[in-house]
């Protein structure tokens, strides 16, 4: 498949399902080759099958982005194996559902050690590469709408994603010298299993229906109803493509307009 991306090499953290799947797909159909980096070996293998149906090279990489090594390691095997890579998304990410005082250390440490370490490993790892290479890349990482406002019961989570933005900003100012360029994209409710999962939570939790905290979440958008997966990869294909070119540090919000700034 020939489009905007054709000759490039994208890698793409938890892209076994969700978003970003809906990444990995969008930017396999504007003609990049992917690499898909997972947690879950099976999920990866299925959705580097359907890239490979768009006539793209497709790899994948078991590992857990909150550790350093593996991640730098998987994002090494995918570079050797797809011949170097021009955009590295940092996506993996987890939820949680708690209020601020039940929160544990194990708790705050598994979302900092996710969230934000994950994040700033693959930062790490495409940037050395691509100043080693020479080569004008594209980072781009998972923010949020709560990565702009902290909710009740969404704190620690919003805290990460504000750092997300946080790192964003920071290594655009650090990496503009090299040409590299480094953006977030700010999702609002978007209909995946992270989704499902907060939706159970709130429901046990308040007695509401299950389904009904999406539905009220999703109808407070202006456009009035929920996001899907290919929303956010839009967003995510300009981010990718030359279009953006002279865009750094900003993470837009993609949330059928729930926050306006
Ligand atoms: N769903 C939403 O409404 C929403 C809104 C704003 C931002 N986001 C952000 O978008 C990103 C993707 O969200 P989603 O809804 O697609 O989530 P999801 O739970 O549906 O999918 C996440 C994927 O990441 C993988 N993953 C999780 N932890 C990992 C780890 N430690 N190492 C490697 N892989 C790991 C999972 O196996 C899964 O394939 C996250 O960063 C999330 O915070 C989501």
């Amino acid at each position: 498949m020939s489009g905007v991306l054709t000759g490039k090499v994208a890698i793409i953290t938890g892209a076994g399902q969700g978003i970003g799947e809906a990444i990995a797909l969008r930017l396999a159909q504007d003609g990049a080759s992917i690499g898909i980096i997972d947690l879950d070996t099976s999920k990866a293998e299925s959705v580097a099958d359907k890239i490979r149906a768009f006539g793209v090279g497709a790899r994948t990489a078991t590992c857990d982005v909150s550790d350093r090594d593996q991640l730098h390691a998987a994002v090494a095997e995918i570079e050797t194996a797809l011949g170097g890579f021009d955009i590295m998304i940092n996506n993996a990410g987890i939820a949680q559902v708690l209020p601020l005082l039940e929160v544990r250390s194990d708790d705050l440490e598994r979302i900092t050690r996710i969230n934000i370490g994950g994040v700033l490993w693959g930062i790490q790892a495409a940037a050395a590469s691509f100043i080693e290479r020479g080569i004008r890349g594209k980072i781009i990482n998972a923010c949020s709408i709560a990565a702009f406002l902290g909710q009740p019961v969404f704190g620690v989570y919003s805290s990460t994603k504000f750092a997300v933005r946080a790192l964003t900003q920071a290594a655009a100012q650090e990496y503009a010298q090299y040409g590299i360029t480094v953006n977030g994209y700010s999702p609002g409710t978007v209909g995946t299993d992270m989704w499902d999962e907060i939706d159970r939570i709130l429901a046990d939790r308040s007695g509401v229906a299950v389904g009904e905290s999406f539905r009220n979440q999703a109808h407070a958008a202006a456009l009035g109803r929920p996001s899907t997966p290919d929303d956010v990869a839009g967003l995510v294909a300009f981010l990718a493509g030359p279009d953006s070119d002279y865009m750094t540090g900003q993470s837009p919000l993609v949330d059928g307009g729930m926050l306006f700034n």
